[in-house]
């Protein structure tokens, strides 16, 4: 029978447009679809955008636009650049689509009647970057960790999630599942974190407007990344689709960057338990990428945007330096060099070379069927459980080391002088192998690969990567 698969990528805030750290998260979830949905699963990929609180608010007001006005020109913007990168996905979620609202409403009534919602005040030093609270012990300073930016003090009348009461519940939950925190550095820190002290966290706001209303007082709208989390829920149909929500929930993996662990792994199980609901399988966090080793950001003006990502050589040039220049799970460095050199050293030369040397000897010489004893070098069982565990790099490195037997079995059998057309045969054979394998990771030049290679009169082709001159 098939399996479920059902993976997400965090919503990402639409008060700009989309960069390589978004394409990033959002293409390794896609190299996860198709893994999947290669492998004859039932896969859901859910990707969307997070469009209340107060960043969207006054990005929009400074823009002179109404906060729906600001995001609905940026919407389109999304989609279009997903669809350049070749994202499959299953639904597209915003979180100001009304029965992703509904839904909201319908989980803060739960936790609410399960008595673990009060109302407080509450004073803090606020990042809207973030759009979260700091201690003072997190930001000495008085500056955001992570944006660098000086906090706003904020003081407002506010209802709290008693995410104290989670604690024993949290800490059995990472022990029974170790897998559940990936990777294991990260699920180290968080343990110490959640052992040493969690604190009841604020989930309204009355000092702006744009968002979800509480049900149980209209003056309030739901903190963002209350209301965000839930479109996990809301995405495969919470309310409105049962039976899909049934099929697909709980969620086998939520892949996100780094930065956004202490909401997916604390927060986000504890808001799930108590509304009574299953919590998902896997939080997989990713690094993030410097460019030229300086951290990326708008204000040091260099986020390598996703037009120029892929002007360099393509889209699966790109998709492929993104999964195997970093391991997934360490920060990377992104430069146009490196990118090229990959592509040329890598994609041009090894994968290039092989397919249409192979494919000019086959045109010329023919093939015949015979035991594909060149197939066996490949070891298909360990790229399966390097991809499990979510290893691209290494999935990568071991299709190619295959890449490279195979040109050494060309310029060793020389088919040139021997016409053997069962050398062909098992290069054809494991030619399309490999076309299979990196499916995922480069759907488009991999389809070309398998119809080069499939047909019954080969043809050389016009090279799938050119080298480029640097
Ligand atoms: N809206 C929240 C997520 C809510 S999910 C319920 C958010 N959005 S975001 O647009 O700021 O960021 C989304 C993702 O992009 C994060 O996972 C973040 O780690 C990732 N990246 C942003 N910059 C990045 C890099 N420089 N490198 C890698 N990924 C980075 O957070």
């Amino acid at each position: 029978m098939a399996k479920k698969f059902y993976v997400t990528t965090p919503i990402y805030y639409p008060n700009d447009i989309p960069h390589l750290g978004h394409a990033y998260t959002t293409i390794a979830c896609d190299v996860i679809a198709r893994w999947h949905k290669q492998r004859g699963d039932e896969v859901f990929f859910l990707t969307g955008t997070d469009e209340h609180g107060k960043k969207i608010a006054d990005t929009a007001e400074k823009n002179n636009l109404t906060p729906k006005q600001f995001i609905d020109k940026l919407i389109p913007i999304f989609k279009d650049y997903w669809k350049k990168l070749n994202i499959e996905y299953d639904r597209f979620v915003r979180t100001t689509d009304k029965d992703h609202e509904k839904v909201v409403q319908e989980i803060l009534q739960k936790c609410y009647d399960n008595g673990d919602i009060y109302k407080g005040e509450y004073e803090g030093l606020y990042c809207i970057g973030c759009e979260a609270y700091y201690t003072e012990k997190d930001a000495s300073d008085g500056k955001c960790p992570i944006h660098g930016k000086k906090l706003e003090i904020l003081k407002e009348e506010s209802y709290f999630f008693k995410l104290s009461k989670y604690q024993n519940f949290l800490l059995d939950l990472y022990k029974k599942n170790p897998e559940f925190i990936s990777p294991e550095n990260k699920r180290k820190e968080i343990i110490n974190r959640v052992k040493e002290e969690l604190r009841d966290f604020s989930i309204s706001r009355t000092s702006f407007n744009w968002g979800v209303k509480l049900p149980f007082d209209k003056k309030h709208v739901a903190y963002v990344w209350f209301d965000a989390l839930i479109n996990y829920l809301s995405g495969i149909g919470y309310l409105k689709n049962k039976k899909q929500f049934e099929k697909f929930w709980p969620a086998d993996v939520h892949v996100i960057g780094k930065d956004i662990i202490w909401f997916h792994t604390v927060y986000w199980p504890a808001m799930l338990k108590s509304a009574g609901i299953k919590t998902p399988k896997k939080i997989f966090a990713h690094g993030w990428w410097t460019v030229h080793n300086q951290k990326m950001g708008k204000s040091a003006g260099n986020s390598v945007k996703i037009d120029d990502l892929i002007s360099y050589a393509g889209v699966d040039s790109a998709r492929y330096f993104l999964l195997r220049n970093a391991p997934f799970g360490d920060d990377g460095d992104f430069s146009e060099k490196a990118l090229i050199d990959r592509h040329n050293n890598e994609l041009a030369d090894k994968l290039g070379n092989l397919i249409s040397r192979v494919s000019g000897l086959i045109e010329k010489n023919g093939i015949e069927k015979t035991e594909n004893k060149l197939l066996e070098k490949l070891n298909e069982k360990e790229i399966e459980k390097l991809f499990e565990e979510y290893k691209f790099d290494k999935v990568l490195n071991e299709i190619f080391a295959f890449i490279d037997i195979c040109n050494e079995y060309v310029q060793n059998k020389k088919p040139w002088e021997t016409k053997d057309k069962k050398v062909l045969y098992e290069l054809k054979e494991s030619i399309l192998k490999i076309g299979e394998l990196l499916l995922p990771f480069i759907p488009e030049s991999a389809e070309k690969i398998t119809s080069i290679f499939s047909l019954n009169k080969i043809k050389k082709p016009e090279p799938i990567f050119k080298k480029i001159q640097q």
